[in-house]
């Protein structure tokens, strides 16, 4: 009995682990010990870096709080493509991009936690963050405007045009069908999740054996 209660306990202890939270990732930019490459200091609120309960300023994200970037991005391109794409990212892109696209301060929030209106959150520390905020050109993290080096995002998903590809439809917030956004669009967020790294790069799921490509690639 005893030994079943500490496997018990073992097994929910690793399955907390496992599960994480965004506190405990790259995300959390309030803490030195989780993001010591960029953090703030002077900042405690971990999800207001993304999120505001009220008077949220953008359509991004759901309760979205940071500010959108404004810049056109070189999208990706070749002459072996077959499915249409939009001219630009779609919302679960952009979000990513406005962070990561480095001409957008990671604290460029609105609003900020205790204040009314737009401002910065926290001072900025670490490696990968410059003097005002922005991503370093030298971080991992570092993305950019120009696309044409990078998966391709904004894809209209049509398996019918290429039997190369696996046939997917629907549309809900769980995993696998959030694959496709509002069941049509490749987006960042189809192969990411800013809350949860643990398969590593806050991946969906993991891609040893490159099974996340598989989910619809048939290669
Ligand atoms: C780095 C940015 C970022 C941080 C930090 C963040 N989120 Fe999110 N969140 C997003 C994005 C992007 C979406 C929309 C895409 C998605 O659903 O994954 C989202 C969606 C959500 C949703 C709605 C969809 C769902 O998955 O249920 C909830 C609820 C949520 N976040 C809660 C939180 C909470 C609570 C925290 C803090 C503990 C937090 N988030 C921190 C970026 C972030
Ligand atoms: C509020 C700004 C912000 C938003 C929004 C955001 N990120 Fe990040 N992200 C960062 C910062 C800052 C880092 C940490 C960079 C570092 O440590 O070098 C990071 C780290 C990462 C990493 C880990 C890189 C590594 O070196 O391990 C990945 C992957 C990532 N983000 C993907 C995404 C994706 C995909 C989205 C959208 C769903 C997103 N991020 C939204 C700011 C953001
Ligand atoms: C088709 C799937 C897919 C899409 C779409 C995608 N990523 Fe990734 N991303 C990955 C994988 C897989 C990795 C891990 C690469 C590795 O381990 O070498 C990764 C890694 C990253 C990293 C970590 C640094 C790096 O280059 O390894 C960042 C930051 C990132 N992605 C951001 C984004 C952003 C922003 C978007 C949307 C513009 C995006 N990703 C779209 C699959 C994808
Ligand atoms: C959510 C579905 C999805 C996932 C997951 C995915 N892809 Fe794709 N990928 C696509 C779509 C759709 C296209 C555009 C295909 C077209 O129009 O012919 C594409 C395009 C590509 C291309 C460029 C094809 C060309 O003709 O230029 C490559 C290479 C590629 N993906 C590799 C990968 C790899 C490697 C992974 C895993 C890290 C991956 N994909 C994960 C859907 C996905």
């Amino acid at each position: 009995m005893l030994r079943v209660a500490i496997t018990c306990a073992t097994i929910m202890a690793f399955a907390a682990s496992a599960m994480g939270g965004v506190a405990d990732t790259k995300h959390n930019f309030t803490s030195a010990a989780s993001s010591p490459d960029a953090y703030f200091t002077g900042a405690s609120q971990v999800c207001a870096y993304c999120h505001t309960p009220h008077n949220a300023s953008n359509t991004m994200m759901p309760l979205g709080s940071h500010e959108p970037s404004s810049q056109t991005y070189i999208m990706y391109d070749s002459p072996t493509m077959d499915m249409s794409r939009t001219a630009q990212p779609n919302d679960p892109s952009l979000v990513c991009l406005s962070c990561h696209d480095g001409t957008i301060a990671v604290n460029a929030l609105n609003p900020v936690p205790g204040a009314s209106g737009a401002g910065t959150y926290g001072t900025p520390s670490g490696s990968a963050l410059d003097g005002s905020g922005l991503l370093t050109t030298s971080s991992d993290a570092y993305v950019g405007t120009n696309l044409s080096d990078d998966h391709p995002v904004g894809i209209i998903y049509n398996a019918g045009q290429d039997n190369d590809f696996e046939v997917k439809t629907g549309n809900s917030n769980n995993y696998p069908d959030k694959l496709l956004y509002n069941g049509t669009y490749v987006e960042c967020s189809s192969c990411h999740d800013p809350h949860d790294n643990t398969w590593g790069s806050f991946l969906v799921e993991s891609n040893s054996g490159s099974a996340l490509c598989m989910r619809c690639h048939n290669k």
